[in-house]
């Protein structure tokens, strides 16, 4: 039997990839957006909806970076909305464990939910930086080494907050006036270095008993932290060799926790552009790429590689010749990516050989460096490589990330996903009314 392919829609929004400038580009607030993207992901069968989340507007250089979309909706509210309006998809919400109490996060994912008949997941994400933290009058309150340690103790609590209600604690017998089954329900006591909470909580137990977990950190921190408590990842690497090299190293980790192989999924993020056949597709890329990184959005990222103003410089000219300014504080605030250059002086000087062999410019340099589209091609050939990259065990499956909102996803529903399921790998029906049921998960005991 092959294995069943997974497949979740990113909403665009906040990112390098999205194109608001693109003509049939739409709005990113408004919650018909919303909706038209669920409905075709609900429409394909897909697994989930997934919102990323971002707690304070980027800046660059002192000013908001709006070369991308600026600003979003609270991600509870959208995602209580779309219950209302879809049946079967799954709906994931990014939340942070550094700056939120899990008392309320308990009772918000519990609460969704039920609204929702058991379609819930959150994605547990650990940001750190202090910039982000004085929106919530704690600016460099927690260190970044103590930043997992909280989002362990902060999803164990939760735990025990989800499991302070045992199935059947409702009797609500209305002939002897017997509400409760007993005295339990919702009693919870949890005490450690960065909790002391205590009481009764207040949210019945949920068709999922717990929401489905996702994490998306990538440091050696963040895989255990997936491994000892996530139901799937969402990653950075979707391609063959990264990919394999990523799915090892975090199922290895497994039988550490008694889990087994297929509790917990790997579902890198993945763009993709379609076209009739293959060389339309790549022609159809080219041109997307040059649309994703004008020359202004050029300099600005290559700014958050060089930490330094750049706006001297002509997009179309060569690199700078002076290297990046290492010190601690970055001219880029708010953004998980500037962290991803581990040593700046030497991807710089990398960056700087690639150009002058290749004659290319500051856009083109960035054009192809920052290139992060996953698949390219007619739908046979997307669907080939999905279908490798999951047998291969490079993933179990993955997060599509449109670059046009709300109708990016229609054409992959249209021609990639029947490809998918005459090929009998992924649903053409949903086998069950949860998201747990989507992923295969067991209930939590
Ligand atoms: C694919 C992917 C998507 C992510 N999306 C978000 C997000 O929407 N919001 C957020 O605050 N962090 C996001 N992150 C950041 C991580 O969840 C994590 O907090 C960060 O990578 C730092 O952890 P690490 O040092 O283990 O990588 C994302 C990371 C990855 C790999």
């Amino acid at each position: 039997m092959p294995k069943q392919i997974h497949l979740a829609a990113h909403f665009p929004g906040v990112n390098n990839t999205t194109v608001w400038s693109d003509p049939r580009a739409g709005s990113h607030i408004e919650f018909e957006s919303f909706v038209k993207l669920a409905r075709t992901a609900e429409r394909a069968k897909f697994d989930f909806f997934f919102l990323a989340e971002g707690l304070r507007l980027r800046e660059q250089g002192g000013q908001i970076y709006d070369l991308d979309v600026v600003g979003r909706p609270d991600t509870f509210t959208v995602l209580a909305a779309l219950a209302a309006v879809t049946e079967h998809l799954g709906l994931a919400g990014t939340i942070n464990s550094t700056f939120n109490e899990p008392y309320e996060v308990a009772r918000q994912f519990a609460s969704l939910d039920h609204l929702s008949g058991g379609r819930a997941a959150w994605n547990v994400v650990t940001s750190w930086d202090a910039f982000t933290g004085e929106n919530f009058r704690r600016g460099g309150f927690l260190a970044e080494s103590d930043r997992y340690s909280r989002a362990t103790q902060f999803l164990a609590t939760a735990a025990e907050l989800f499991d302070s209600w045992p199935a059947g604690a409702i009797v609500a017998d209305q002939e002897s006036g017997v509400f409760l089954a007993d005295g339990s329900a919702g009693s919870f006591r949890h005490t450690d270095e960065h909790f002391d909470i205590a009481g009764r909580f207040n949210v019945p137990r949920s068709p999922q008993g717990r929401p489905v977990i996702l994490q998306a950190g990538d440091s050696d921190a963040g895989r255990e932290f997936a491994a000892a408590t996530a139901d799937a990842i969402f990653s950075r690497h979707g391609t063959l060799v990264e990919g394999q090299k990523f799915y090892a190293d975090v199922k290895r980790r497994l039988p550490a926790y008694g889990r087994d192989r297929d509790s917990l999924k790997v579902l890198p993020a993945a763009t993709f552009i379609l076209g009739d056949t293959d060389a339309e597709a790549q022609e159809k890329a080219a041109v997307v790429r040059r649309q994703q990184v004008s020359g202004a959005t050029a300099i600005k990222l290559l700014e958050q590689l060089w930490n330094r103003d750049l706006s001297s410089y002509d997009p179309d000219g060569p690199l700078p010749a002076i290297d990046p300014d290492v010190s601690d504080s970055h001219i880029a605030k708010g953004r998980a990516s500037v962290r991803m250059h581990r040593d700046p002086v030497a991807t710089a000087r990398e960056w700087r050989a690639k150009a002058e062999a290749e004659k290319l410019s500051i856009r083109d340099l960035i054009v192809e460096v920052t290139n992060r589209q996953t698949f390219i091609g007619a739908p046979a050939t997307i669907a080939t490589e999905i279908n490798d990259l999951v047998q291969q065990d490079a993933a179990d499956g993955f997060i599509l990330v449109p670059h046009v909102t709300p109708d990016g996803l229609d054409e992959f529903a249209d021609t990639v996903v029947p490809l998918l399921q005459e090929r009998g790998v992924f649903r053409t029906e949903y086998a069950g009314p949860t998201l747990r049921d989507h992923l295969g998960l067991a209930l939590p005991r």
